[in-house]
């Protein structure tokens, strides 16, 4: 699992504290990375203890975690999620930057679909602005025209290449992930709509106006924001 900002102590107790608001009977969206990986722990353990729950995975890393920690699976097509839990690289004014494990496609799908939808995050997430780099995931045949769309929207696109592997990230989804730095970003409700709007484009990293609630956790303590 990639290494993000924060301290493991901190997404663990953010994890486990959106775990927490799970019951019996639900249907729940399994975010990728580490903080969303707390999470689907805690879960596991609770369904050790007897939680009847199906977990619905955001990616390859979020079903062999569930496997391997025993949460049963299902997927959109058997079941509409109750909740999704799933993690965030950048949270401001409640809307997110996700996609810094390259799953945002499936994240997307499976936190929009969630009828409440809880972010689990660590606090050097929190920023005033959203201002890290949005990755965009595209068809691989389109990755020319659509940088140089990101350029004509004032980007600074840079496909992302893989650590271990030569040549470029490849998604769940047999796609490319494309970094795009946008600075600080002022308007990104309308951004996220000019990026949508790119032919090439199959999902974007910006998560506007869909968390429910964000459990924050620190070094002692997790912070609970309603957002409903
Ligand atoms: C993966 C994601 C992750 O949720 C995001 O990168 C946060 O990861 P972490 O909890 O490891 O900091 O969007 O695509």
């Amino acid at each position: 699992m990639k290494q993000t900002g924060g301290s493991d102590e901190a997404k663990r107790r953010a994890g486990e504290s959106a775990a927490d608001a799970v019951v019996d009977e639900m249907v729940v969206g399994l975010g990728t990375g580490s903080t969303a990986a707390a999470a689907i722990r805690a879960l596991g353990r609770r369904v050790d203890a007897g939680l009847d729950i199906r977990g619905v995975p955001t990616s390859y890393q979020s079903r062999q975690l569930a496997r391997e920690v025993g949460v049963p699976l299902t997927t959109l097509e058997e079941a509409t999620p109750d909740v999704a839990i799933d993690g965030a690289d950048r949270i401001a004014d409640g809307d997110l930057i996700k996609g810094g494990g390259a799953a945002h496609a499936r994240e997307k799908l499976v936190d929009a679909a969630a009828d409440r939808f809880l972010v689990v995050a660590d606090e050097t997430k929190l920023a005033a602005t959203l201002d890290v780099a949005v990755p965009v995931e595209v068809l691989p045949d389109a990755v020319p025209v659509v940088e140089d769309t990101l350029e004509a929207l004032d980007g600074v696109p840079t496909l992302r290449a893989a650590e271990r592997k030569d040549g470029p990230v490849v998604t769940d989804n047999g796609n490319l992930v494309i970094d795009c730095d946008f600075g600080a970003i002022a308007e990104p409700a309308a951004l996220s709509a000019d990026l949508a709007a790119i032919p090439g484009v199959v999902a974007h990293g910006l998560f506007i106006d869909m968390a429910d609630e964000i459990h924050v956790g620190t070094g002692d303590s997790v912070d609970v924001r309603n957002r409903e």
